[in-house]
C-alpha cells in the first residue's frame, strides 16, 4: 500500500524516507497518501520491543507529513508485539542499549530523561490531527499491549492475547499506558488485569472496551481499510476539531464542554463560509 518512507520536518510535505535501520529499530515505516503504516518488523522475536524502537517511534511522531490522518501500528508474524526485549533484563542487556541493571543505577535525572524519550515515542499517537489504529493479533504484552492503549483506536484478531505483565516481573507499566487503560475499562477492571496480569482474550476485550471491533485473523487487514474509508470520508478539520472536543470532554464540566463547542464551531463557520457573501 505504500511508498518506503522517512522522518522529514514536521509541517513539510515532501515525501519522506525512514532511512533508520530496521534491525536496529525493529521497526518499518511507510506513508501513502494521507495514510502511515508503522510495523513492527521482528516477527522471528515476535516484535520485541527496544529503546531504539521506541526513540524510533518519537522520531516518526516528529516528523510525521502534516497530510496524514490515520496512522496505522501494526505488527508482521504471529504476534503484535511480546513486549519488552527480555534481553532487558540480562546483566549484557541490548547491545548498544544496556540493561535494566545499568539503568537502576542511572541518576533520577538520567532516568527521568531515557523514560520521557521512550514515552514521547506513545504520546504522539493521541494528536487530535491524526486517529491512530492499533491492528492487532496474537500476544499484545507489556509494551506491547502499552503501544496498542497509545492508539485511538483497536482493531483485533480473534486470537487476541492482551496481557499486562510488567507487575508479575516486578515492574510497572510506564509506556503511557495507564491512563487510557482506566478510561476504557474502568480502574477495577484495570485493577484486576494489571495485578492479576493475566491474559484478555478476543470477546473479552471487546465486550469491556478495549477493543473497538474483532475479526477473523485473515480479516484484520480488510478491516483495517474499511475503518480508514469511513475515517477519511469525513472533513479533515472538522474531524480534528471533534477529537480535540472529545479528548477534553471527561476533564470539562458540562458547561466547560459547551462553551469549548461553540468556540470549535465558531472557528468551523468561519473557515467554511466567512468567504461568502
Ligand atoms: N524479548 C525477546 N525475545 C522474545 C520475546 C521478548 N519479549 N518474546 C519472544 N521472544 C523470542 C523468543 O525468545 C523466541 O526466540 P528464539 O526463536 O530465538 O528462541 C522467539 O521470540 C519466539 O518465541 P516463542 O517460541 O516463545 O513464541 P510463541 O509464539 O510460542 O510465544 C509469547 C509467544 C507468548 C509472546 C512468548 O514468546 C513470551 O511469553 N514472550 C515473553 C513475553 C514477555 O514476558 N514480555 C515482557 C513484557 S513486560 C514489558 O514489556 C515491560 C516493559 O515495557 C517495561
Amino acid at each position: 500500500m505504500a511508498e518506503a518512507k522517512a522522518p522529514q520536518q514536521r509541517g513539510g510535505n515532501a515525501d519522506n524516507v525512514f532511512t533508520e535501520d530496521p534491525a536496529e529499530t525493529g521497526l518499518r515505516f511507510e506513508v501513502d497518501g494521507e495514510i502511515a503504516t508503522i510495523t513492527l518488523d521482528r516477527p522471528d522475536k515476535r516484535n520485541a520491543q527496544t529503546f531504539a524502537t521506541w526513540s524510533a517511534l518519537a522520531r516518526i511522531g516528529d516528523d510525521l507529513p502534516d497530510r496524514v490522518r490515520v496512522v496505522v501500528v501494526r505488527g508482521e508474524g504471529p504476534s503484535f508485539s511480546a513486549g519488552i526485549d527480555l534481553r532487558m533484563f540480562t546483566p549484557e542487556g541490548v547491545p548498544g542499549q544496556g540493561s535494566f541493571s545499568s539503568t537502576a543505577r542511572l541518576g533520577a535525572a538520567a532516568f527521568e530523561q531515557r523514560l520521557r524519550q521512550a514515552q514521547r515515542g506513545f504520546l504522539w499517537l493521541r494528536r487530535p490531527e491524526i486517529v491512530s489504529i492499533a491492528a492487532v493479533q496474537g500476544h499484545a504484552i507489556g509494551a506491547g499491549f502499552q503501544l496498542a492503549l497509545a492508539c485511538d483506536l483497536r482493531i483485533v484478531a480473534d486470537d487476541v492475547k492482551f496481557c499486562m505483565k510488567e507487575p508479575a516481573l516486578g515492574l510497572v507499566p510506564d509506556l503511557t499506558g495507564t491512563k487510557p487503560l482506566v478510561e476504557l475499562v474502568g480502574l477495577a477492571k484495570a485493577i484486576d488485569i494489571c495485578l492479576t496480569a493475566r491474559t484478555v482474550e478476543a470477546d473479552e476485550a471487546q465486550r469491556i472496551g478495549l477493543a473497538e471491533q474483532v475479526v477473523a485473523r485473515d480479516g484484520l487487514d480488510r478491516a483495517v481499510h474499511d475503518k480508514i474509508a469511513g475515517l477519511l470520508s469525513t472533513n479533515r478539520d472538522a474531524a480534528a476539531a471533534t477529537k480535540r472536543l472529545l479528548q477534553g470532554a471527561r476533564s470539562r464540566t458540562l458547561e466547560e464542554q459547551c462553551a469549548a463547542e461553540g468556540a470549535e464551531q465558531a472557528e468551523r463557520l468561519r473557515a467554511l463560509f466567512s468567504s461568502q457573501p
